[in-house]
């Protein structure tokens, strides 16, 4: 595991846009795994940026998404699918064909794990995964006590990561409490991993990632045993690293 420490969540964004940018520039059907959230937003624009001067393409490329709120449809102004069309997709030359986040509309929730599953086979596997996480060391929504070998399937938020995310739901919306998700050997097979965090509440999680116990206590930590995950972060997430 590398872990690079910068000043600044500018600083961050723009060392994760330059590791996709050699990644797209090498390989330009990558598949790509992304993240929704706060963290990725200012990387986001910068590859709207780079695709917008011409500097790289996602003509060729294929996404998908570690998760979703089961009970959203797509066309929710909350579920992740939009938050992506919003955020990136509707502003990059993308196929919208070629993007994927997983159906939280699914009828048969089980079903569509096992085909999100199938379909990142069918592309040759995610080349680099971008992960946040949680300030209780879940990524993607593989919240504390998940199965390190875990693949995509439902998942029931913790009260921590519900009242993180009440944020984006205003008083009277309903918010989703399961999700369905990537799971820990999901995430674990993608070639690269790039984890972003920033600001001193992520302190004590990236501290149990980098640091240890290897535990389902943070899930993050199974990134230990990943061969080429690269930790972004600021001085305040550093903080509590020894
Ligand atoms: C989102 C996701 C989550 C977030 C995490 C951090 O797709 O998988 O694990 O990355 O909750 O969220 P922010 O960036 O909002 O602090």
């Amino acid at each position: 595991m590398k872990v690079v420490i910068l000043e600044n969540p500018e600083a961050v964004a723009a060392y994760g846009t330059e590791m996709f940018k050699s990644q797209l520039k090498s390989k330009p059907d990558s598949v790509l795994g992304l993240a929704t959230g706060s963290t990725p937003l200012a990387l986001y624009q910068q590859l709207i940026s780079a695709n917008k001067n011409r500097e790289i393409s996602f003509k060729e490329v294929s996404t998908f998404n570690l998760d979703e709120y089961l009970g959203l449809a797509g066309d929710h102004p909350q579920s992740y699918r939009h938050f992506m069309n919003d955020n990136l997709f509707r502003h990059i030359d993308i196929n919208i064909d070629n993007t994927h986040v997983p159906d939280g509309a699914a009828e048969d929730p089980l079903s569509a794990g096992n085909n999100y599953e199938q379909l990142i086979k069918a592309k040759g596997g995610i080349d680099i995964q971008l992960l946040g996480i949680g300030r209780n060391g879940h990524v993607g929504f593989n919240e504390p006590s998940s199965c390190l070998a875990s693949r995509t399937r439902v998942k029931t938020l913790t009260q921590a990561t519900i009242d993180d995310n009440a944020r984006f739901f205003s008083a009277d919306e309903y918010q989703p409490h399961l999700s369905i998700t990537m799971g820990i050997g999901t995430i674990m097979e993608s070639k690269h991993v790039i984890l972003l965090a920033t600001g001193a509440s992520k302190a004590e999680a990236i501290k149990a990632t980098v640091e240890g116990p290897l535990s389902a206590s943070c899930p993050a930590s199974a990134l230990q045993m990943h061969l080429s995950t690269t930790l972004i972060i600021d001085d305040a997430a550093a903080t509590q690293l020894r």
